[in-house]
């Protein structure tokens, strides 16, 4: 018995031979929990077929991972492991305990066996009495025939897995996500041992399987940016009711508490929820990169910097940036600073075309970011815009923007992480790439160097981009973005059916 079933021992109720007859009698014939083929279903195949094209031979295990206790018995809302998402086109919710294997077969290629828990029967004690999987408590799973349905691939009961993945495992090479799933990954290293594998060695196979799978969703299909698309649109509305509801965050108090809840709401209602935690930083708050407490006040006058995205049902999320007058006015003071961060940031969207590198973004952004602090008087007395551009010497500019402009965008945030610099940062950019454009300047309230009238602004403009055959589609062009344009924004969305 487990630590959380011993902590429910005293709750239990007597389940009487009577009561197990009488709950698995008279229930309907049960219906498919799917309609039919997942529309992602295509393009998770293409996806497997290329994986499989660069490990012939060898057993690839792909876990969901598990659910994941939040405290005591309760858990937290289950979210698939991403290289599972992108290669089974299963998203929210879906399937704890799952494990995708590509089995080679001799004749070349691999088959595709999507080991889970199906839905039990209903008369199992599971039916009724188990809290974290039964249908009475979480609701019906698919059967095998659902999956194999939706997905095109086998179905096969998690029950055979243990036994299907240590097959053979002394003559072939079987490489396995390792991060998904921390008890899967012992069982699965002791028996690849017990198999003359090399302890030392598994690491080495899996992350060569792991840099592929992340590195694989680098450049999206068209099914992707069709997903982004709809991200982008459910954050805009999200945006919108959180610029609708400003008065309301001020006047009520705790307003950041407000607007990661209006937010919220939408991106539940438009997509499966937020994509990361939102970051609603009022006044100095937006000063901290990260603000994701939320537990301010948001005051007139100030400035609300809002990054937040809505994911959708098969995970992918947009990731924007506004920064917005609360009073649906811009200081003249933040909109100098505005007004740089937005030059910056053109100029970074500008920079996105095939033929750029990633890096490119970030430099063309940068450069106009630290002319903007020159022209301030702010960099150190004799350092020149080139000066500080300098990596060896330089980069005094980087006390008011720490961070990068961009990152790759997709089933995670920041996406594509196991890429290699080479892959990454240094990589031409190619048509089908998801991108954020973000740059910012942050004048902490208490930054002695900063001028008087800046401290306490800080301000991020973030955009998402693919990239076209000869330039960049600004995916969030239809949220406002220039310092006009957001106040007339603000005056339009307020407006509405007043
Ligand atoms: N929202 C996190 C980021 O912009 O990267
Ligand atoms: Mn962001
Ligand atoms: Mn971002």
């Amino acid at each position: 018995m487990s630590e959380e079933q011993k902590q429910a021992e005293n709750r239990a109720r007597p389940t009487t031979d009577e009561f197990r007859a009488f709950v698995k009698e008279d229930w309907a014939p049960r219906r498919p929990t799917v309609s039919g083929p997942s529309p992602a279903a295509p393009y998770a195949a293409s996806r497997r077929a290329a994986v499989s094209a660069a490990f012939p031979g060898e057993r690839l295990i792909v876990p969901a991972g598990g659910l994941k206790v939040r405290s005591n018995d309760t858990d937290y809302v289950f979210r698939p492991h991403s290289a599972f998402a992108h290669l089974t086109g299963l998203g929210a919710d879906r399937e704890p305990d799952a494990v995708l294997v590509l089995e080679p077969l001799a004749e070349g290629g691999h088959e595709a066996v999507l080991y889970f828990r199906p839905l039990a029967d209903r008369d199992s004690d599971e039916f009724f009495a188990d809290t974290r999987y039964g249908e009475f408590w979480v609701g019906a799973r698919p059967s095998i025939e659902d999956v194999e349905l939706e997905l095109g691939l086998t179905g096969r009961h998690i029950d055979e897995f243990a036994a299907a993945a240590a097959k053979d495992a002394g003559s072939m090479v079987i490489r396995l996500v390792r991060d998904a799933d921390r008890d899967l990954t012992r069982s699965l290293d002791a028996a690849r041992v017990e198999n003359g594998a090399q302890e030392e060695s598994l690491a080495e196979t899996d992350d060569a399987l792991a840099h592929h799978l992340s590195h694989l969703r680098m450049v999206k299909d068209e099914f992707e940016i069709e997903q982004m698309r709809a991200a982008v649109a459910g954050t805009k509305v999200g945006f919108e009711a959180v610029i609708a509801d400003l008065p309301e965050a001020v006047a009520k108090g705790r307003g950041e508490r407000w607007v990661e809840g209006v937010f919220g709401l939408h991106a539940r209602h438009t997509g499966n929820g937020v994509g990361y935690d939102s970051i609603c930083a009022s006044g100095d708050h937006a000063n901290t990169l990260h603000w994701i407490k939320n537990t301010g006040d948001i005051k007139d006058g100030d400035l609300l910097l809002l990054d937040a995205g809505v994911e959708v049902e098969h995970l992918y999320t947009a990731d924007v940036t506004r920064t917005l007058p609360v009073n649906g006015t811009f200081s003249d003071a933040q909109r100098e600073v505005y007004d740089a961060v937005y030059a910056a940031q053109q100029a970074g969207i500008e920079a996105v075309k095939p033929g750029n590198k990633f890096s490119d973004i970030h430099a063309a952004a940068i450069r106009v970011i630290a002319e903007h602090l020159h022209a301030w008087g702010l960099l150190p007395e004799g350092v020149s815009v080139e000066d500080t551009l300098d990596t060896e010497h330089g980069q005094f500019h980087r006390r008011w923007m720490v961070h990068g402009t961009s990152h790759h965008l997709g089933i995670d945030v920041h996406d594509c992480a196991l890429a290699t610099r080479a892959e990454y940062m240094d990589a031409e950019l190619e048509p089908g790439m998801v991108l954020t454009v973000e740059p910012g300047l942050y004048f902490k309230a208490d930054d002695l160097k900063a001028p008087e009238r800046f401290r306490g602004i800080g301000v991020r403009i973030e955009d998402d981009v693919v990239v076209t055959a000869d330039g960049c589609e600004n995916l969030s062009a239809g949220m406002p973005r220039t310092a006009d344009d957001v106040e007339a924004w603000i005056r339009e969305v307020q407006g509405r059916n007043v």
